[in-house]
């Protein structure tokens, strides 16, 4: 079948979304006709921008803010959840560091500020820590460390996950700490972890690169405490009839550290 010249010359002008629509569209006058055809073609393309994103920063689930419930979690004093949430903290280059128990929705709220500021049209990527450094491990092993730092580096938010289930050998943490020392004051970087700071080390395995890295990030960093029990162990109790056990997250004591 024949391409219609019209067709055709969209895609020369990549205007994709308008034979879609152009038929749908009410028409008064020209200029209004013009006006609506390029909207629908601008908002399509946004759209387009947006599932980018969100699909280059490698997000583990789908989780919205919407959903969040902040019950566990304890701000600072100088931190609004309003705040947080218009992503203020993104245009400062300002860090926020989700710290304490396990199952209190740390992962969900780095997954859904980073997926606010996809939205947004920023660029974001999400890594759990062990795979951030074993992807720069791999990268420096096939020569293309340079390349991938400098992609990070264009990045307007930084989410690493899970700081502190595994050890990192002694590269590993170096890489790390390069990141962080990199994204500092120009990047906004999201570290979330059930650890407190005086167990980063065994993390790190060195004291002085933890006392480095944990000077950059929390420098211009909003501290969340997160406490109480688990979503996952209530919801698993719930289901069965039981109620949960006292549990009290490291998170208060992750900030007085
Ligand atoms: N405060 C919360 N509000 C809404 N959902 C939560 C909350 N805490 C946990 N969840 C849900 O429970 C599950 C585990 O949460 P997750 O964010 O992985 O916890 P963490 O990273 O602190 O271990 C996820 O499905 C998450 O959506
Ligand atoms: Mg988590």
């Amino acid at each position: 079948m024949a391409v219609s010249p019209l067709k055709e010359q969209c895609k020369a002008l990549k205007l994709a979304h308008v034979p879609l629509v152009y038929l749908d569209i009410d028409y008064h006058d020209r200029e209004q006709y013009l006006h609506e055809v390029f909207a629908a073609e601008l908002q399509a393309r946004q759209a387009g921008k947006i599932r980018r994103l969100i699909r280059r920063a490698g997000f583990p689930a789908h989780k919205t803010l919407e959903e969040f419930d902040w019950y566990p979690v304890t701000l600072p004093a100088s931190t609004t959840r309003s705040e947080l949430a218009d992503l203020v903290f993104i245009q400062r280059h300002e860090n926020v560091l989700a710290l304490g128990a396990v199952g209190t929705g740390k992962t969900h709220l780095a997954v859904a500020l980073g997926i606010k500021a996809c939205v947004e049209g920023k660029s974001v990527c999400f890594y759990r820590c062990l795979d951030m450094v074993n992807t720069l491990l791999e990268a420096h092993r096939q020569g293309r460390l340079a390349r991938l730092m400098d992609e990070l580096s264009k990045l307007d938010l930084i989410i690493i996950d899970e700081l502190g289930f595994v050890p990192l050998h002694r590269n590993g943490a170096e890489l790390l700490f390069n990141i962080v020392a990199r994204a500092y004051e120009q990047q906004s970087v999201i570290v979330t972890s059930n650890l407190q700071f005086g167990e980063w080390n065994t993390v790190m395995g060195d004291n002085r690169l933890t006392a480095a890295l944990i000077d950059r990030l929390v420098h211009h960093a909003h501290i969340l405490a997160f406490e109480g029990e688990s979503y996952r162990l209530q919801q698993a109790l719930s289901s069965a009839g039981a109620k949960p056990p006292d549990m009290v997250g490291p998170g208060k004591a992750a900030i007085a550290n």
